[in-house]
């Protein structure tokens, strides 16, 4: 009896020692991704935010991390999720669209049609379920429809209409999850906040309003830990805190000259489609044969107004590959929405403006067993976020355009080299002494 225990006692310490880099399901820790939409970088300097400021303590905080080219919210959430250039996942705007036929649908409408996603590059969640993990998605974009007729394991999807912020809401979200990973054994899961997003377009980021939502979400971020400690889920649950864009300032009539395409371009006679009046980026599909006087006529007709023929595209944007981009691309300077036929007055706050552009600039967060703790990293790109993600799941990743290099130095097993291979040499030794012992009496 009491050599079993010993037994017992020595190969529990094996079982804890285990590497991080060794394969198989329920080898790894489990892994939560958050997304709070439109959480700019450094949202948390002007505020009282008690849980954040922690969590730097307890874990890893990047001074910022940049979205893709497009930083719109479904581009730039396919791309955390695939580890993909926009051009290569095909989610070119929030929006379906198809300049043929002129149809557009809404941003929540878009997240249920499979055939604007499902362009050949996985997700990570069909990925690691291929490979014998079980992933939810609660209302991360992207997470509601098929890969190659596969759905993720369990999502829930935002229905149009639903304003999503309230705190009790929250808070249920985050309990609801635990209880997946605790009583279900998901091992990988997506979580999807709408805001600072809502409040930032309909006040803008400056302001009192915007500082009340990050002092909830500082909230939320409390509460999520302590839920992580009630369901002894501290020492087996991965966390990464990140984004999809920042947010700016519309500036506005007197300040500046705003943006209005219309009197440059007479639409009805030069266009075919168009997708405007949707923030910093837009394009346009002329005429047939009218491509080159569309693109003389704007070319200089606003001085914060760039203007590129698809083939003119830097080629570091990465979206040029890709039949969705339109024959002409349209980027305004920070704060310079591109409206088309009139003004728009609704959004104080607006995104969609280059991603080199520090207000375009997002947050990444992230604590658990695998991270060091105190530890700052450098700015990287959140293609990167994909390949860090297989590494904490044990999951082969799929072709990606992310570098486990921008983000190893964050995880423990790579930079303290005594740690978990440290750890499995002191079990095995005291197993063998164990042994030793048993075998003498
Ligand atoms: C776009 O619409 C056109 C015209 O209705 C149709 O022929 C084409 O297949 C559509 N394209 C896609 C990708 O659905
Ligand atoms: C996904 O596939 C299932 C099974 O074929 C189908 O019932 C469901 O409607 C599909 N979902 C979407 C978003 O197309
Ligand atoms: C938030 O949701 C809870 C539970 O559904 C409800 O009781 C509460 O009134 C809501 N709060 C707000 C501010 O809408
Ligand atoms: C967490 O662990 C404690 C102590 O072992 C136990 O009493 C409690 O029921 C566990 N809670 C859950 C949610 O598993
Ligand atoms: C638009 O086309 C019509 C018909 O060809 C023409 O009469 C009109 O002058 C054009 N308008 C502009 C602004 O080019
Ligand atoms: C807008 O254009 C003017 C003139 O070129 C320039 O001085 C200004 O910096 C631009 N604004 C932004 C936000 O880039
Ligand atoms: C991105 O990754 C895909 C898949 O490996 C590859 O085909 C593509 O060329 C990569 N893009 C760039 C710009 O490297
Ligand atoms: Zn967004």
């Amino acid at each position: 009896m009491k050599l079993e225990l010993l037994l017992v006692f020595a190969a529990s310490l094996c079982v804890d020692g285990a590497p991080l880099n060794s394969k198989g399901p329920g080898k790894h820790n489990k892994l939560l991704l958050i997304s709070f939409d439109g959480f700019r970088w450094n949202y948390d300097e002007d505020v009282y935010t008690p849980n954040m400021d922690q969590l730097v303590q307890e874990g890893v905080k990047a001074k910022y991390i940049t979205p893709p080219m497009i930083t719109m919210t479904s581009p730039s959430h396919f791309t955390t999720i695939t580890g993909r250039w926009i051009e290569d996942h095909g989610v070119v705007h929030n929006m379906m669209f198809n300049s043929t036929s002129l149809l557009k649908l809404t941003f929540r409408n878009t997240l249920k049609q499979s055939k604007w996603w499902d362009n050949g590059a996985l997700p990570l969640w069909i990925t690691a379920q291929n490979q014998g993990l079980k992933t939810g998605s609660y209302f991360y974009p992207g997470g509601g429809v098929n890969y190659s007729k596969q759905a993720v394991d369990r999502f829930f999807v935002q229905k149009e209409g639903y304003v999503d912020n309230n705190e009790t809401h929250w808070q249920q979200r985050v309990d609801t999850i635990m209880g997946w990973f605790t009583e279900e054994d998901f091992d990988f899961i997506t979580l999807y906040f709408g805001e600072p997003d809502n409040i930032g377009h309909r006040v803008g980021p400056e302001t009192d309003q915007r500082r009340r939502i990050i002092e909830q979400i500082d909230r939320l971020i409390g509460f999520l830990r302590e839920s992580i400690r009630k369901h002894n889920l501290s020492d087996h649950l991965n966390v990464i805190i990140t984004s999809d864009h920042g947010m700016t300032t519309i500036k506005k009539q007197p300040d500046v000259k705003e943006i209005k395409l219309s009197e440059f371009i007479h639409f009805l006679n030069l266009t075919h489609f168009d997708i405007l009046d949707y923030g910093g980026f837009g394009m346009i599909r002329p005429r047939n044969g009218k491509v080159q006087e569309v693109y003389d006529k704007l070319k200089n007709a606003h001085p914060n107004l760039t203007v590129y023929k698809k083939e003119e595209i830097p080629e570091n944007f990465h979206i040029a590959q890709n039949s969705r981009i339109q024959d002409i691309v349209l980027i305004g300077d920070l704060g310079f929405n591109l409206n088309s036929r009139m003004i728009l007055y609704v959004n104080k706050g607006d995104h969609g403006f280059s991603n080199q552009e520090m207000d375009m600039k997002m947050i990444f967060r992230a604590f658990g067993p695998d991270f060091r703790k105190n530890y700052l990293a450098e700015p990287f790109d959140s293609v990167s976020v994909y390949p860090l993600m297989c590494k904490l799941l044990g999951v082969d990743p799929a072709p990606n355009n992310g570098s486990l290099s921008d983000t190893q130095a964050m995880l423990l097993d790579y930079t303290d080299a005594g740690g978990h291979a440290g750890r499995i040499q002191t079990s095995l030794w005291l197993l063998l002494a164990v042994m030793f012992v048993l075998l003498v009496l």
